[in-house]
């Protein structure tokens, strides 16, 4: 592609040559001024007219300068005068002042060029990392993006788990609201026979009052702690005393326990760090690794069918929590595919609670595993760091 020739560039190479002829014309004044005064001075201006059109005007210029200095010297300084002719006496000197005026051109040509490749390269390298830091940008900001999109589908998809999870708990639940309504009921009715006799007992019905509104309370949190179960996507972060979450949650799959003929029982550690992190999501990982475990045991005749929760202090900056089963165990095909998406093999089953289970755990900076316990069940087993631990 040949070079486009604009206006602007057009007017730009006249002014540079003008100015060689405007710096060389001026040397040949001031040489002619100061030529009686102090000699032969054109060796000095001259050269110095060729330097600064080859520097400001480029190569061209330059020996637009060189030739018109030439000329000039031949005709005003070189005998014989005001002739285009140089006498044979002065010849070598003559040759001598043409070879420097063109070596100093070639000298600065080279110099401008090689500034000009280095500027150039230069600029060149700038505009390349100036796109680079652009893509770099676009895709950090693609990056966060896709992070962003991924992390509220995670949400949704926990939502969505613990919903299925809930569901399968309905029993269990409308069990924990219905004790503390049955007390409210039972002390309202208590409250009105105290009160209802030929001398009202004022003392006892007041305390048949406080216990009414206890259990009203009671019922009133449970309804609450579902209800952030089944609502809540995003997680908050605060101080957990796990062994309160897991007697919880055992409380919650009671009777889907009982309904299985599934013992639960809790080995808490009694002297366990708090741990920091969502205790909602704790809520929902461990509700799923026990009703899984009950899964696990529906088939399970020839032996107890016992959970055992167990909490137990890991080295100096850990917790771990295991929930241990007698079911029917992994096998090789289960164990490798268990915290897959969608792997389920329960005919109701979403396959998510596992996969959904670890990256609430790994959020938290833990880790979960599962091990087969041969032929008598399985047990799954997270780690937390502990309040205290570094990067909590
Ligand atoms: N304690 C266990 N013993 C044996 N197999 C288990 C146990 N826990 C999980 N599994 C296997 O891992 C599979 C995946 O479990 P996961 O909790 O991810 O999904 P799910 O329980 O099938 O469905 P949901 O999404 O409703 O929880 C189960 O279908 C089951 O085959
Ligand atoms: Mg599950």
């Amino acid at each position: 592609m040949g070079r486009r020739i604009d206006a602007p560039s057009v007017v730009r190479a006249v002014a540079r040559y003008a100015l060689a002829l405007a710096l060389v014309t001026l040397a040949l004044l001031i040489s002619l001024a100061f030529q009686n005064s102090i000699g032969n001075p054109f060796w000095f201006f001259f050269s110095a007219a060729v330097i600064l059109s080859t520097w400001l005007g480029g190569t061209g210029p330059g020996w637009l300068a060189v030739i018109y200095s030439t000329l000039a010297v031949m005709y005003y300084f070189m005998p014989p005068l005001h002739r285009f002719a140089v006498t044979p006496r002065e010849l070598p000197y003559f040759v001598t002042f043409v070879a420097c005026e063109i070596g100093v051109t070639q000298l600065i040509s080279w110099r401008r060029h090689t500034e000009d490749v280095l500027r150039r390269a230069r600029d060149e390298l700038e505009v390349r990392v100036a796109e680079r830091t652009a893509e770099i940008k676009r895709q950090m900001a693609e990056q966060r993006r896709t992070e962003e999109t991924l992390q509220a589908t995670r949400a949704e998809l926990a939502r969505a788990a613990r919903i299925t999870t809930i569901g399968e708990l309905t029993a269990s639940i409308a069990h924990e609201v219905n004790q503390p309504l049955a007390a409210v009921v039972a002390n309202a009715d208590a409250c009105v026979a105290w009160l209802s006799r030929e001398t009202p007992d004022l003392a006892e019905a007041r305390s048949a009052a406080e216990r009414a509104t206890q259990g009203a309370t009671r019922a009133s949190e449970v309804i609450v702690r579902i209800r952030s179960l089944i609502t809540k996507a995003t997680p908050e972060k605060s101080k957990v005393q796990i062994n309160q979450v897991i007697e919880q949650t055992a409380a919650v799959a009671e009777r889907q326990a009982a309904n299985n003929h599934v013992a639960i029982k809790l080995e808490l550690s009694p002297d366990l760090p708090v741990v920091v992190g969502d205790s909602i999501q704790l809520q929902q990982v461990i509700l799923n690794l026990v009703v899984n475990g009950i899964e696990a045991m529906t088939t399970v005749t020839d032996r107890p069918k016992m959970l055992i929760l167990r909490t137990e202090p890991e080295n100096k900056n850990q917790i771990r929590v295991s929930v241990q089963d007698t079911g029917i165990g992994l096998t090789e095909e289960v164990k490798g595919r268990l915290f897959e998406p969608f792997f389920t093999t329960r005919s109701k089953g979403m396959g998510m609670g596992l996969s959904i289970s670890r990256s609430i755990i790994e959020a938290h900076g833990g880790r979960l595993w599962a091990e087969s316990n041969g032929s008598d069940g399985a047990t799954f087993q997270f780690t937390l760091p502990n309040e205290d631990s570094p990067g909590i």
